[in-house]
Formats: C-alpha cells, structure tokens, sequence
C-alpha cells in the first residue's frame, strides 16, 4: 500500500530536528487526526533556504512527506519553495494512498507557516503566501481525496 520511498522516508526520515535561531519557524496541526508538525527554516541574506528540518508528531504518511518536503526546498529560493505543493511532495514519494492525502498537507502547511513566520519578523511579503492556519483541517473540505 505504501511506495518503496515512502517506507524509506518513514524509516529513515531526513533533516529530523530543530535549528536553534531558525529564520523561520512554523506549527500546524490537524485537530481531527491530532497530528502536530513544526518546521525549522534558515534563510540567507539571498533569501536562499540553507537548511530545513523539522519535528513530526504524527503518523507515518506525515512523517515521510514532512521528510521529502524538506529535501524539496533545501538550497532552493523562496519563490521556488512555495511551488513546493503537497502534490509534488507526494509525486516525489511515487503516490499516497488516498486516505492519507490529508496528511502531506502538514508539510505544505508547516513550510508556509515557516516562511510567514520569517516574512512577519523581517517585515517583508512573500508574493502569494497567506496567513496559514494553526488548524488545516479547517480547510480540508476543499481539499481533493
Ligand atoms: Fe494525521 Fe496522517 S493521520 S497526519
């Protein structure tokens, strides 16, 4: 049921931990699951991302996707980051099984909180980026499964 890079990413998730004075820093949860992710992000003067990693409360899915996510937008500019979507983490990782679609949702949300989070402290606007939710499964009705 899972991909061959899916267990890899789950066994053997990359980038796991926190970076301390990160440039940006996000949490989101989904209340109906539980699952909680937060993501660490160091942006350079170029607004490159140096280095990402994050901490995952939650279940398997969210734990392989929050690890292909990472690897997406490491060494990767801002703009580039936020093409960054669920979809391509999950193309990335050869498919999720519809009923843990949700789930890589966490790692979307968590880099968008990330990168609010750095936009807010250096006063700056990320074309595109909104506000994101604490919650995502406010906004999951509008989501495809
Ligand atoms: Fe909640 Fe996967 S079941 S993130």
């Amino acid at each position: 049921m899972y991909s061959e890079k899916v267990m890899d990413h789950f066994m053997n998730p990359r980038n796991v931990g926190e970076i301390e004075n990160a440039s940006g820093v996000g949490t989101v949860g989904n209340a109906k699951c539980g699952d909680i992710m937060r993501i660490f992000l160091d942006i350079d003067e170029e607004g490159i991302i140096r280095d990402v990693k994050f901490k995952t409360f939650g279940c398997g899915a969210a734990v392989a996707t929050s690890s292909m996510a990472t690897e997406l937008v490491k060494g990767k500019s801002i703009q580039e980051a936020m093409q960054i979507t669920n979809k391509a983490v999950m193309d990335a990782l050869d498919g999720l099984p519809s009923v843990k679609v949700h789930c890589s949702l966490l790692a979307e949300e968590a880099i968008h909180a990330a990168l609010w989070d750095y936009a807010t402290k250096n006063g700056i606007v990320i074309e595109g980026l909104e506000q994101p939710k604490s919650d995502i499964s406010e906004h999951e009705e509008d989501e495809e499964y």
